[in-house]
């Protein structure tokens, strides 16, 4: 990890602590995203909303696009202190050794956002969150992000189109399993590697969210993208666990108040950013999109849907589970 930015950031910590009592108490939030997309919006709507419920008694400093951290490094960070605030996609837990979360990683696992809902609004969600409480951090909400689409140089029509393409994923075992069972040669990278990786050719093609293909600009290196929509992004909220339960009551009370309405906010305009950047990508004519047909759709998630399956001895079979009845999903009726 970038060992200067951990040691200024513990330098801070100290400061902070023996600051004068009318000093503001300073949220350090890091995350990997460009300002205008769903995370990036929501952090700062998170910042504002914080800022004016405290009075000004807390001060949130917003790092946007991997300038304090990338996606390993901040998860460090925020463990030792470093950094107060993170929203790490779903698919970044595992390296913490929370591996349920990659149950959102499960592709076709949910049908649209009201079915995503059910369980990161409902009891199986918040159960998840309190796994990451013996890590030394609080789950406060989850934000989405959307539905991710395959993008390559290559025409993407049917699961074999992907075959033998090396494809970036997060750090997830079930990204992993899922790019396996297409055949293709999946590659763990840091967010911030993307966009070079995919112009020098490292590697051949990757899945997003439109809003994070358009708002990095890998449309421009990416000739053909198919809105597959075959497996959900989306973010936990998560606090250094000590620093939360060590803040006065009154002011967490006022930022849980701040967390809950950015959460209603960034899940309000997270479908239209996506939307409103897949039309962006469309009029930019860099790259080709494809909507698949019902039959070519349903073909994906043929060859999809058994990496649940194989993933059961590392998510739990429970939990799959619960994650179908909530959302109704019946894998044997395909
Ligand atoms: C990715 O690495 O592709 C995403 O997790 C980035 C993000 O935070 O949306």
């Amino acid at each position: 990890m970038k060992i200067s930015a951990l040691l200024l950031g513990l330098a801070a910590c100290v400061l902070s602590a023996t600051a004068s009592a009318d000093a503001p108490i300073v949220i350090k939030f890091s995350h990997v995203v460009a300002v205008d997309t769903p995370k990036g919006l929501a952090a700062e709507f998170f910042k504002k909303r914080s800022e004016e419920l405290t009075k000004g008694k807390v001060k949130v400093e917003v790092y946007a696009n991997s300038t304090l951290y990338k996606d390993k490094e901040e998860m460090e960070a925020l463990q030792l202190g470093a950094v107060q605030m993170l929203a790490p996609s779903l698919a970044k837990f595992g390296p913490l050794g929370v591996k349920e979360f990659e149950a959102f990683d499960l592709p076709f696992i949910f049908d649209g956002y009201d079915d995503l809902h059910k369980v990161t609004q409902g009891p199986v969600g918040q159960a998840m969150l309190k796994k990451l409480e013996p890590k030394g951090i609080r789950g406060l909400a989850f934000w989405d992000n959307g539905f991710k689409s395959f993008s390559a140089n290559t025409p993407i029509r049917t699961p074999a189109d992907l075959k033998g393409k090396k494809m970036r994923i997060q750090s997830s075992k079930v990204l992993e399993e899922e790019m396996r069972t297409l055949g293709a040669l999946p590659q763990v990278m840091a967010f911030s590697e993307v966009y070079q990786a995919l112009q020098t050719g490292v590697v051949d093609g990757t899945e997003n969210p439109i809003s994070n293909l358009y708002t990095q600009k890998m449309h421009e290196v990416q000739k053909h993208l198919t809105l597959t929509d075959h497996g959900y992004l989306g973010y936990a909220v998560i606090v250094n666990k000590k620093f939360w339960d060590g803040l006065p009551a009154d002011v967490r009370g006022q930022l849980e108040k701040a967390m809950k309405e950015s959460t209603d906010y960034a899940n309000r305009i997270a479908k239209e950013q996506n939307d409103k950047d897949l039309e962006s990508v469309k009029k930019s004519g860099r790259t080709t999109v494809y909507v698949p047909t019902a039959a070519e759709r349903l073909a994906f998630k043929k060859a999809l849907v058994p990496v649940h399956q194989k993933m059961e001895s590392r998510i739990g079979k429970e939990l799959i589970e619960a994650i179908y009845k909530e959302t109704e999903f019946d894998p044997s009726k395909l």
